[in-house]
């Protein structure tokens, strides 16, 4: 398994390109099994959740050509063959349930496999059946699949979810796209990779408003076209990157970037003594002298705090000035990332969902070890500004959702490589 070793060292400049957002992506994918015509995506980020996708999709008997060095995703759903979600697959990556409402919209049944236990908590998918069971779906779990059918169709309803779930909005949006009558969903989730849904979904003939609001409103239509969408700024990859000149100083230009997509988070680093502004290409982050102020962050659905940034802020809390209180209310176990950065002679204490991190100035470079996909690159972050070598292990877990890591490091002058495997 390849490793990733960095060695702490002085401030960052320059520019670091930001990718397509993976989880635009990897709800866009499943929006082609909504038509028989091609569905092309462009800015797809080069990731294994996106593979990962290509191979569900592909299960199901769709096309799906990666294009100019997997950038262009052109899929199509004419001929599809099948529609079980295997377990093999779901359990790689939970997103793969982004097939049970496009399916189902389409054939009136589907077969998807519950995503089981995550390591971030158990995330289950019970308000993706409410919203669907009230669209006229029947569903039931049988051996590990949910058997989700339809006599006569969907029909529009109104629905309000009791959290706003990202991945539930997303699933019952791409189902009332093509139910009988309107659908009004309430307590919607409001992330911009929904916005980014429903703008694909718009050029695909669906006819929906309210996007970026609680209440999302779709009026079915009998059948979508093709269309040709470009994914939206990765909003946490931007913010990740945002984080590397805040912990070691210097001056980054995020290209891509923009405000609207990380207010909340940039909110934070203003607060922490980070300069963020806006650029033609992007955004600017400087931290130009002084060490950082402690903030204290509470994980919200947008446009609170993004949960998918919490471990990253972590690693620059642990370098600030004072105590930092970080709540995590939307995952009930994340933050295995602290010992982690303990081993790295960081001091944080976690009760249930708070994790209280006292700053300690500079970190340690230490043997440290990947737990999931965010806490990967909150390790990365820290040894980037740690005292001598760390080494990150099991960077599978990056791979899902950061393309070309170090690359992007190094082009900002950061000491950073990734040493191959047995
Ligand atoms: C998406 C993102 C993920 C991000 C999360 C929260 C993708 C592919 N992934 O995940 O990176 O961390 O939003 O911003 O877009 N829940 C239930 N029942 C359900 C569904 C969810 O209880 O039926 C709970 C989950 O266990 C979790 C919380 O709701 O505690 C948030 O989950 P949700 O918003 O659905 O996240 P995902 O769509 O899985």
């Amino acid at each position: 398994m390849d490793s990733i070793l960095v060695t702490g060292n002085g401030p960052l400049n320059g520019q670091i390109p930001i990718a397509g957002a993976k989880n635009a992506c990897l709800t866009l994918m499943p929006a082609t099994l909504l038509s028989e015509e091609p569905l092309t995506l462009t800015n797809a980020p080069r990731l294994s959740d996106i593979k990962t996708m290509t191979a569900l999709l592909q299960s199901l008997g769709a096309e799906v050509s990666a294009l100019q060095d997997g950038q262009v995703l052109a899929m199509s759903s004419h001929n599809l063959t099948s529609h079980t979600a295997d377990y093999e697959i779901v359990r790689k990556m939970r997103a793969s349930n982004l097939v049970l409402g496009p399916l189902l919209a389409r054939f009136g049944e589907a077969v998807v496999s519950l995503p089981g236990g995550c390591a971030i908590g158990a995330r289950p998918m019970d308000l993706h059946v409410e919203g669907l069971e009230a669209l006229g779906a029947e569903i039931e779990l049988k051996d590990g699949y949910l058997h989700a059918k339809t006599s006569g169709g969907l029909k529009g309803a109104v629905h309000e979810m009791r959290f706003a779930s990202v991945g539930a909005t997303e699933n019952i949006v791409m189902a009332a796209t093509l139910a009988k009558g309107t659908t009004v969903l309430k307590n919607a989730a409001r992330e911009p990779e929904i916005v980014d849904l429903v703008e694909c979904l718009r050029k695909m003939g669906a006819q929906i408003s309210g996007e970026g609001t609680s209440t999302i409103e779709i009026q079915g239509v009998d059948r979508l076209h093709g269309a040709t969408h470009q994914v939206v700024t990765d909003r946490i990859e931007l913010g990740t990157y945002m984080l590397a000149p805040a912990i070691c100083g210097g001056e980054v230009e995020l290209l891509g970037g923009r405000m609207s997509l990380v207010d909340s988070f940039a909110a934070k680093l203003n607060a922490a003594g980070i300069e963020v502004t806006e650029t033609a290409n992007g955004l600017k982050v400087a931290r130009k002298n002084g060490r950082v102020r402690s903030v204290d962050v509470v994980t919200e659905p947008f446009p609170g705090f993004p949960t998918d940034l919490q471990a990253q802020m972590m690693a620059l809390m642990c370098t600030a000035e004072g105590v930092s209180v970080l709540e995590e209310r939307i995952f009930e176990n994340r933050f295995m990332h602290a010992p982690e950065l303990v081993r790295m002679g960081a001091n944080i204490e976690v009760h249930g969902g708070t994790a209280t991190v006292t700053g300690v100035g500079r970190l340690k470079g230490a043997p440290v070890m990947a737990t999931d996909l965010r806490a990967s690159v909150s390790l990365i972050l820290a040894g980037l500004a740690a005292e001598g070598e760390t080494t990150v292990s099991r960077v599978y877990h990056l791979d899902r959702g950061y393309e070309h890591v170090v690359r992007k490091l190094e082009g900002v002058g950061a000491k950073i490589e990734r040493i191959k495997g047995q």
